[in-house]
């Protein structure tokens, strides 16, 4: 470590130079926390995070109120932050939630698929089929009207009521996503369980299946502490899109054993040891995540969120 608090930096062979950091803390972070966040502090959150340097900051979902009440308040939030020079992906599970997206002017939206189908009940109330019928129409009309599409896959790696996940039925998912028009794919490893061999076995199975790299982003969670080990891995197979939540905020309502998301500071810390560049002010987003802890009255669980804020 520098004295600035900044990791030495040491490049290794065959990383990229640029990873693109999708940043799902307004999201995914917060559709999980118990305590209601005043939509003010969710602007003033995506504000903070956008001044930090991250370039593409998920904002919120237009799902059903009632299914995340956390993220109801989308129709105020998202004019609140529509100004901001970032781009502003949000979550949309069917037709009705495009609607709502579009009339706000939204420019990115992501449908949310499962590899299983205990999740895919829990989470949209659907079999695997019927929420890929539910995203067909919403894809092709957000590409007649050309609005960026991301794909989650749910579940890619393990599932809490179904155990191991074959990787064919993870492949098929993401098949029929790409086939329907996304523009990429994130493969979510919503309870954490990957290990790197898994990850590596993945992403070239979805290769041979005709998915490019290029197309692939990665979200893990950091429940048995892989996080980063599953993320370099996918570095080194050629992904340049790695998903993380500010402060390791997050895990999912639908899936209970889903904790923390990678905290987008040790990922930044990683990264920036490894000499690849991200864009990120890794100070500002530690204050960032220290200031959304006194709002959520806990403290972060990123290491390098408390390393860092307690290194006087
Ligand atoms: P449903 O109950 O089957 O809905 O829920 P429905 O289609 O039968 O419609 C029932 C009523 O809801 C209708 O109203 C609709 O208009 C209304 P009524 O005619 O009865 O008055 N409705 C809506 N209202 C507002 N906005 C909408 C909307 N859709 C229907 N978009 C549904 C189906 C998909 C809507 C529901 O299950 C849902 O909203 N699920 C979302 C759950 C969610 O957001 N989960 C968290 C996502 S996190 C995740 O998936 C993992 C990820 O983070 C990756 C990882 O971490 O690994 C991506
Ligand atoms: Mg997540």
């Amino acid at each position: 470590m520098t004295a600035q608090g900044l990791p030495m930096v040491v490049p290794a062979q065959d990383l990229p130079a640029r990873v693109r950091i999708h940043e799902v803390g307004p999201r995914d972070g917060l559709q999980n926390e118990k305590r209601a966040v005043p939509t003010e502090v969710k602007a003033d959150f995506i504000r903070r995070l956008a001044d930090a340097g991250l370039t593409t900051i998920e904002a919120t979902s237009f799902v059903h109120p009632k299914w995340v009440p956390q993220l109801a308040d989308a129709e105020k939030l998202f004019p609140l932050v529509a100004d901001l020079p970032v781009e502003l992906p949000v979550l949309v599970p069917n037709e009705r939630g495009l609607e709502r997206a579009l009339a706000l002017g939204a420019r990115r939206i992501a449908v949310f698929a499962s590899a299983t189908e205990s999740f895919a009940k829990a989470n949209l109330n659907r079999t695997v089929d019927e929420a890929l019928g539910m995203f067909d129409p919403v894809v092709a009309r957000a590409k007649d009207r050309k609005v960026h599409v991301r794909g989650y896959v749910s579940m890619c790696f393990g599932d809490p009521w179904e155990g191991a996940v074959p990787i064919h039925q993870v492949v098929r998912v993401c098949k029929a996503l790409m086939d329907m028009g996304c523009d990429e794919l994130s493969l979510g490893d919503t309870i954490g369980v990957a290990t790197p061999g898994h990850v590596l076995d993945l992403l070239s199975e979805l290769n041979e299946e005709g998915v490019p790299t290029s197309a692939l982003g990665v979200h893990f969670h950091d429940t048995y502490g892989q996080a980063l080990a599953n993320t370099l891995a996918a570095l080194q197979h050629g992904v340049t899109t790695v998903d993380a939540s500010a402060g390791g905020l997050g895990g999912c309502p639908y899936a209970k054993s889903a904790t923390g998301n990678l905290a987008t500071e040790d990922l930044v810390w990683m990264l920036h040891g490894l000499g690849i560049d991200t864009g990120v002010d890794l100070d500002r987003l530690t204050a960032t995540s220290v200031w959304m802890a006194a709002h959520l009255d806990r403290p972060s669980p990123s290491r390098t969120v408390r390393a860092l804020s307690h290194k006087e």
